[in-house]
């Protein structure tokens, strides 16, 4: 099946010859073409350019769906490179602890935070942990993402992770977005390792990363390297086990102190280093020059209400930057990539073309897809959406809570 969008306002993000991120000034570079056409073919985009060029045989030929856009502009869909969707239940309780006073290190330190989360997953059956994921990524799809990183490390024990790396293939099996899946093991110590905590890193060495490879279940592994959370050496001998195993790091790093983390990532190739609140001049040192893909989450600073990531300094000095949802329920329950842009936006001073580079291409690196989306190029896979009538591009990160995104097409279909 074929689908021409005719008549369209602008079209954004396109790409003649394919890049795979944009970094520093370039940031600010966003190209599209005005009164434009878009062709679909099967599930890849075939075609682009402005109306007036447009081949009269594209509106003719036989089995095309033609969708007129007047006033409507197309997006690629947005890539989330960083979530924990699949998890069970909700945290509003802790919600409130965080109103009263307490930080996302006290209640963590309670027993709550992800061991709460934890507890209730292992609670929940496989069923019902796939029911509640599957509300979330069509939640997401409604909202324009179109491809989606989803991590483990809500289990903490082998058949718990194993559980909720099953929840994420049965959901790459069963929905149109594009799912690539992380391994979390790191991501809490379990109460039953408590002041065991080298136990656990072993744990996760020699019995969990094994499994998960034999499965062949996660395409990435990530560790919580933080300020009461792991250390940079027992991260560095997680990311070594994993990538013996085929798993590139993808890390959470310096979110609640200069944790060593990104410098950890950087040094075994980290696909992407994730957070970067607490980010200086030897962090990014540390990144330049690196193909590791610096990602903000500017979702989880807000619903914390703390510091953000120091995002213009770091362009300045010539890096990429991707941002991502975080989606998860302690520290950023929504998965929302168009308030991410407009917090991108308002918090850490990035131009729209700036946010827009950064939930799109920069976001697809991040998850090792920019061969493939992130961007309108020919042989890309045909994920865009088509907006409400808005008067530009920039109004997607002004307007923050109005839904606008009207149509989406995921491989060349027409889903919502
Ligand atoms: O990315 N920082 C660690 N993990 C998540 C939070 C997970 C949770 O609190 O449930 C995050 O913010
Ligand atoms: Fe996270």
């Amino acid at each position: 099946m074929k689908i021409l969008i005719r008549d369209i306002k602008k079209l954004v993000q396109v790409e003649d010859e394919p890049k795979q991120m944009v970094a520093g000034a370039d940031m600010a570079c966003l190209p599209c073409i005005d009164n434009a056409f878009l062709l679909i073919d099967g599930d890849k985009i075939a075609d682009f350019g402005p109306m007036d060029k447009m081949p009269a045989s594209y509106e003719t030929a036989k089995g095309t769906m033609v969708i007129e856009a007047h006033g409507r502009m197309v997006f690629p869909s947005f890539c989330d490179s960083h979530t924990h969707l699949v998890y069970a239940g909700s945290r509003e309780i802790e919600y409130i602890d965080k109103i009263r006073g307490l930080s996302y290190e006290e209640i963590a330190k309670r027993g709550g935070g992800i061991l709460n989360s934890a507890k209730l997953l292992h609670e929940t059956s496989e069923e019902e942990l796939y029911l509640q994921a599957l509300q979330r990524v069509n939640e997401i799809i409604a909202l324009g993402t179109g491809a989606v990183e989803i991590k483990s490390g809500y289990g903490l024990t082998v058949e718990d992770e194993l559980k909720m790396l099953r929840v994420i293939a049965r959901l790459k099996e069963t929905t149109p977005i594009t799912i690539k899946a992380t391994f979390l093991g790191a991501h809490a110590v379990p109460a039953e390792y408590k002041g065991r905590q080298g136990e656990y890193v072993d744990h996760i060495i020699n019995e969990m990363i094994p499994m998960v490879a034999a499965y062949d279940l996660a395409d990435y592994i990530d560790v919580f390297c933080d300020k009461g959370f792991f250390t940079e050496e027992e991260t560095e001998r997680m990311l070594m086990a994993g990538i013996k195993h085929g798993m590139r790091a993808k890390i959470h790093a310096n979110e609640l102190d200069y944790s060593g983390g990104i410098q950890v990532g950087v040094k075994y190739n980290a696909l992407s280093v994730d957070h970067l609140e607490f980010t200086g001049d030897d962090e990014i040192k540390a990144l330049k020059d690196s193909e590791t893909m610096p990602t903000l989450l500017p979702g989880a600073a807000f619903f914390l209400g703390m510091v953000y990531p120091p995002a213009r300094k770091m362009m300045e000095a010539g890096l990429p930057l991707a941002m991502a949802s975080d989606f998860n329920p302690g520290s950023s329950p929504s998965g929302d990539m168009k308030f991410v842009m407009s917090l991108g936006c308002i918090m850490m001073k990035m131009l729209p073309e700036e946010v827009i580079n950064a939930v799109t291409i920069n976001s697809a690196y991040a998850m090792g897809i920019s061969d493939t989306h992130g961007s309108i190029a020919r042989g890309k896979v045909a994920n865009v959406f088509i907006t409400k009538k808005i008067p530009s591009f920039e109004f997607m990160p002004y307007a923050y809570t109005t839904k606008l995104v009207e149509t989406v097409i995921l491989n060349g279909e027409v889903v919502a």
